[in-house]
């Protein structure tokens, strides 16, 4: 059952056994497969996206889970870099909704960034980040999505999304939502199914930085067992075809020693964003979450 490997793996006495998370580092051919993509479709965006060149990208398909995917890491350091800057500062910003917002823990013209980073920092506002919505919001208490609350999703982040997607096969696919989800060391994100946006039929795309996860993905129901994946700064995954209804969660964050988003000693950037994000993301995950809602041709909700 989903909820019994949840509780294993969330466990911290005692902690759980590893040993049968599948890890896409280390890639053993009963779990994935390699998926090859045409290089041929590589366009000067990558570097403006912060991604390395198509030749260095591992995609794989997972035997026993169809129609996920992921894409290993295709992000340079800096690149990396620059998508937590963005997911920290600009994208916790009005118009878009944080859970600090949603709570009134700031006052009105206050941004969640200058209230933790300015001249005088609410250190405690810092680890209360948990979530923004971006585009069309995802409205917690119903599950729905609504054309009254909506914002312009950012351009930055609609078109690496859909460059990605073109580029893994998903022509078609548009960028209307956006969840960030926001993780401490000792967070977790309980079972559930995505299934509020109106054309189901559309991949879900997530994108990690910073501290590693366990993801855990079942079945369309509760009681199916579920499978352990590694995630890992950079990692975007796909919930594409008959993965896409299946319960998933993320029951433990764990320190990733080997800080995909630093880069080499003489290279990092020393920008003064940089050092108050590298410090939040010792202890922290970023999940950002991206969904098509409406149907092809659907103008509106
Ligand atoms: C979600 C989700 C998974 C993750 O936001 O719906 O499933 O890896 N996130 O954080
Ligand atoms: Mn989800």
């Amino acid at each position: 059952m989903f909820k019994d490997s949840f509780k294993y793996y969330k466990a911290r006495k005692p902690p759980p056994n590893l040993e049968h998370v599948i890890d896409p580092m280390k890639p053993s051919n009963k779990n994935v497969r390699k998926m090859n993509v045409d290089f041929q479709s590589e366009t000067g965006l990558g570097v403006k996206f912060g991604l390395k060149s198509m030749k260095e990208w591992n995609i794989y398909e997972f035997i026993n889970i169809p129609g996920l995917i992921l894409l290993q890491n295709p992000f340079t350091a800096k690149g990396q870099q620059e998508w937590i800057i963005k997911c920290l500062k600009e994208y916790t910003e009005k118009p878009n909704i944080t859970n600090i917002d949603a709570h009134g823990l700031l006052s009105n013209n206050e941004t969640w960034w200058d209230t933790c980073f300015g001249t005088m920092p609410r250190k405690d506002l810092l680890s209360r980040l948990r979530w923004t919505t971006l585009g069309y919001h995802h409205n917690w208490d119903t599950k729905h999505y609504s054309e009254n609350l909506k914002s312009k999703m950012p351009n930055d982040l609609k078109d690496l999304i859909e460059y990605l997607a073109r580029i893994l096969g998903f022509q078609e696919f548009k960028a209307e939502a956006a969840i960030i989800n926001y993780y401490k060391m000792n967070s977790t994100l309980a079972g559930h199914t995505d299934h509020s946006e109106a054309y189901l039929e559309a991949p879900l795309f997530s994108i990690s930085f910073g501290q590693a996860a366990i993801f855990l993905i079942g079945g369309l129901k509760q009681e199916n067992s579920a499978h352990a994946l590694f995630l890992r700064s950079g990692d975007v995954l796909v919930m594409s075809g008959n993965s896409r209804l299946k319960y998933h969660g993320v029951p433990k964050i764990l320190i990733d020693e080997s800080k995909p988003w630093s880069s080499m000693p003489n290279s990092s950037i020393n920008n003064e964003d940089w050092q108050k994000v590298n410090a939040y993301i010792s202890d922290s995950r970023i999940n950002v979450n991206v969904r098509q809602v409406l149907k092809p041709g659907q103008l509106n909700l």
